[in-house]
């Protein structure tokens, strides 16, 4: 019964019997089993054959007591099916060779049934649902329109984004027509997943802290609404929006349809939580190289995030980034036991 999970009751802000805990980029190379998958297949192999990736998925929920599943899958599958091809090239990360650089570019782009475009992961959906049997929910996710128009206007990834700023600026119109055609396949792709049975929709704009207010309010603003707007009318699964350095944009991001806003290390969750507003549920805020330290480190860490958030429905405590490949599993765990131990009841 989806609707009685202390996950889903939390992106709901209802009361739960402990805080739920989930972690980005759970399933990954700080694993041995999945290290073990990713000496015989690519990531892409891992990615586009469901029993894989519905396997990879389930590997955190057998090492650690987690309240959510999240699709094995990545944010750059939704351009390469859009037509950019894509390359993982060791020790430099997602390359895509053809980048969009000029208005041409953006008419080279193919609108995508995700159904047929990106069966894979929503058959990878379907399985891992069978298997988990309703025991626990599963979260679906895509890249944001303008973390996709930085990797696919960069050509992999980048410090400073001179390629997507500089278009950004100087080809504002196309900008914009861009953001559309992503915006259009954020939508189809992410109630593909809705419809193929995620319980909840997790939108990645992972790189929205590098713009500033102003601009994030004039080029991405207005896509990053109409997502969240059009998902809300289309599906009632919860909506969560995450970002990094987006302390100075909560303002901006409250204004939005989602559910719950996703907020990193850089500002205190309680500080967050009153620029969201309490109509917001929250999720995140420990700094996952906390991870790196000692059992009572984290344990000490996880216990001063419980405690600004208090106690008041709607938390979801998290990391604020990815896990990074060369966390120790032990600490892992620790911090799953002191959230399951200091999470009060919330009333
Ligand atoms: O959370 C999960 O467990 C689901 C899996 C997931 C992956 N990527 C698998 C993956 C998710 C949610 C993502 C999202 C993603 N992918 C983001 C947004 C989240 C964030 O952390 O900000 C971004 C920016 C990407 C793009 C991407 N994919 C990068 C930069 C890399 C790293 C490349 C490298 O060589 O380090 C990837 C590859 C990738 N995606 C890995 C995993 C587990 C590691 C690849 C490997 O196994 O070699």
């Amino acid at each position: 019964m989806n609707g009685t999970h202390r996950f889903l009751s939390a992106c709901r802000r209802e009361p739960v019997d402990r805080t739920p805990i989930w972690l980005m980029r759970q399933a990954g190379r700080y694993m041995p089993e999945y290290r073990a998958l990713r000496e015989k297949h690519t990531i892409l192999e891992l990615i586009k054959t469901p029993e894989l990736a519905a396997e990879v998925t389930m590997q955190p929920l057998q090492a650690f007591d987690l309240d959510a599943a999240i699709i094995f899958a990545d944010i750059l599958t939704l351009p390469e099916a859009m037509g950019l091809s894509l390359e993982f090239v060791r020790g430099e990360g997602p390359v895509f060779h053809q980048p969009i650089r000029h208005a041409d570019d953006i008419q080279r782009l193919q609108d995508i049934d995700p159904e047929s475009a990106l069966s894979f992961t929503m058959d990878a959906i379907r399985l891992v649902n069978r298997e988990l049997d309703g025991r626990l929910p599963l979260i679906g996710f895509s890249g944001a329109p303008f973390t996709l128009a930085c990797y696919t206007i960069e050509g992999g990834s980048s410090r400073h984004f001179i390629h997507a700023k500089t278009f950004m600026y100087r080809a504002t119109a196309d900008w914009h027509r861009l953001m559309e055609r992503l915006t259009d396949a954020v939508i189809a792709y992410l109630l593909g997943q809705a419809r193929a049975g995620a319980a909840a929709l997790q939108l990645f704009d992972s790189w929205a802290g590098v713009l500033s207010p102003a601009d994030y309010a004039t080029y991405v603003m207005p896509h990053t609404q109409r997502i969240f707007t059009e998902l809300a009318e289309a599906t009632d699964v919860p909506l969560i929006f995450f970002g990094t350095e987006t302390a100075t944009l909560l303002p901006l991001l409250a204004k939005t349809a989602a559910d719950v806003i996703g907020v990193d290390w850089r500002i205190p969750l309680d500080e967050a939580w009153s620029i969201i507003g309490e109509d917001k549920a929250i999720q995140g805020n420990l700094d996952p190289v906390i991870l790196f330290s000692t059992p009572d480190q984290v344990a000490l860490a996880a216990q001063r995030i419980l405690a600004a958030a208090g106690g008041r429905p709607g938390h979801i405590f998290n990391l604020g980034h990815g896990i990074l490949p060369q966390t120790p599993m032990e600490h892992v765990t620790a911090l799953v036991e002191s959230v399951h131990a200091y999470s009060p009841m919330s009333t």
